[in-house]
């Protein structure tokens, strides 16, 4: 059993570095758009302030190349600020000699809120230096950062392998959940998959062929898959590199029958006018932005007959009020269709939370990918390494 927060006694006093994962959407202005992320490692950071540790906290946000001044954690620090007044301050820096000194001074109960770990190179290449530097800064390491889990990056692989670490109550619920929904599988399941990073969720469709018996993908990945059905997709996003890879999968499918359902109409957005139509033929010109009426309905049919769903990524551009109604529908089908249902990863679960059915559905997953891993039952490599009792 992994060691948790309420096996750490006596912390009053002692720095604990606490991973978190606040790869929150934000607006063009820093605005935060959906907190579900932050507000879930609440719990966590409560308790521990409760019993006066000095708290050190880090996260990624987005996949920055450098420094990137819209990919500052400043915003999350001062979402933290309001909920712990005179508590909260942030430091510039990911690590150094500024950050050292801010840990210096920080008082009992007090919380640091470090700069984007991913503005360092080490971050991500858990490098040994960056690691070293990171686990320098605290006592103990406490991970809550679920999203993450699945990587094996220096702020949660590399520093729970050097210092005492444990897990926050997030990623302790998470595993319970994921546990118990997963060791009774109910069919029909029905996986959905949106969104835009094709590579990563090619490898995530291949984790549940296993499982599901119907696959609905929606989302900038359609296209792909679009592509490689041979349609004309018009000007819509498309990973060339991934044609192979997409076209391996339909076949996977149609060889173990598992029914993959791809967009049949789409709502297009054509640049040169800056105007969304809705269309069945995707025309040079035309991008596919959202999912078109005729796909929502054979969408809805084969939710609605589900018992169990999945679901990962919105299935259009849902942050543009032209090209947000696709993800909105289908998060009411997943509703009320009565299915036991997990919506995973921060762009699904904010999608949800506009659509005003969240209490509907089973388990709000922080974790995009990770959820995905713990479903095709394999070891989340930053949970192997946190210390057991
Ligand atoms: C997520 O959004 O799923 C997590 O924050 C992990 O982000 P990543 O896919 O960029 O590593």
């Amino acid at each position: 059993m992994k060691r948790t927060i309420r096996d750490l006694k006596n912390i009053e006093g002692k720095r604990i570095l606490l991973r978190c994962d606040f790869n929150v959407p934000l607006d063009n202005y820093g605005d935060i758009l959906d907190a579900t992320r932050i507000i879930s490692a609440m719990p966590t950071i409560s308790y521990l302030l409760k019993r006066k540790a000095k708290l050190i906290v880090c996260s990624h946000l987005g996949r920055p190349n450098g420094y990137d001044k819209y990919l500052s954690l400043f915003p999350v620090a001062v979402f933290l600020m309001k909920y712990f007044p005179n508590k909260v301050k942030f430091c510039p820096k990911v690590v150094g000699p500024e950050v050292t000194a801010a840990v210096e001074k920080l008082g009992d109960g007090e919380i640091l809120v470090l700069e984007n770990l991913r503005f360092k190179k080490g971050e991500e290449e858990n490098d040994a230096e960056f690691v070293a530097q990171l686990s320098a800064l605290a006592d103990i390491y406490v991970d809550d950062a679920f999203g993450v889990t699945h990587r094996k990056h220096a702020s949660n692989y590399g520093v729970a392998l050097k210092m005492p670490s444990a897990i926050g109550f997030l990623i302790e619920k998470e595993l319970k959940v994921f546990d118990k929904a997963f060791q009774s599988t109910q069919h029909p399941f029905v996986a959905i998959f949106g969104g835009a990073k094709v590579a990563d969720k090619l490898k995530l469709i291949n984790n549940v062929m296993d499982k599901a018996d119907a696959i609905i993908i929606g989302g900038g990945m359609a296209y792909t898959f679009l592509q490689a059905q041979g349609k004309n997709i018009g000007n819509s996003i498309v990973s060339l590199d991934q044609i192979d890879e997409a076209k391996k999968v339909l076949e996977t499918a149609k060889e173990k029958g598992i029914e993959i359902l791809l967009p049949v109409d789409h709502i297009a957005y054509i640049k040169e006018k800056d105007k969304a139509v809705k269309t069945v033929a995707l025309e040079k010109g035309m991008a596919g932005f959202d999912i078109g009426p005729k796909t929502i309905a054979l969408f809805t049919e084969k939710i609605m007959k589900a018992k169990q769903i999945v679901w990962n990524g919105p299935l259009g551009k849902y942050e543009d009020a032209r090209f947000k109604k696709g993800t909105m529908k289908i998060a009411k089908a997943v509703a009320k269709s009565g299915a036991y249902s997990i919506v995973g990863g921060g762009d699904s679960v904010s999608a949800v939370n506009a659509s005003g059915v969240a209490e509907k559905i089973n388990h709000l997953s922080t974790g995009g990918g990770a959820s995905l891993k713990l479903m095709e039952g394999k070891i989340l490599p930053a949970i192997e390494v946190i210390d057991t009792l």
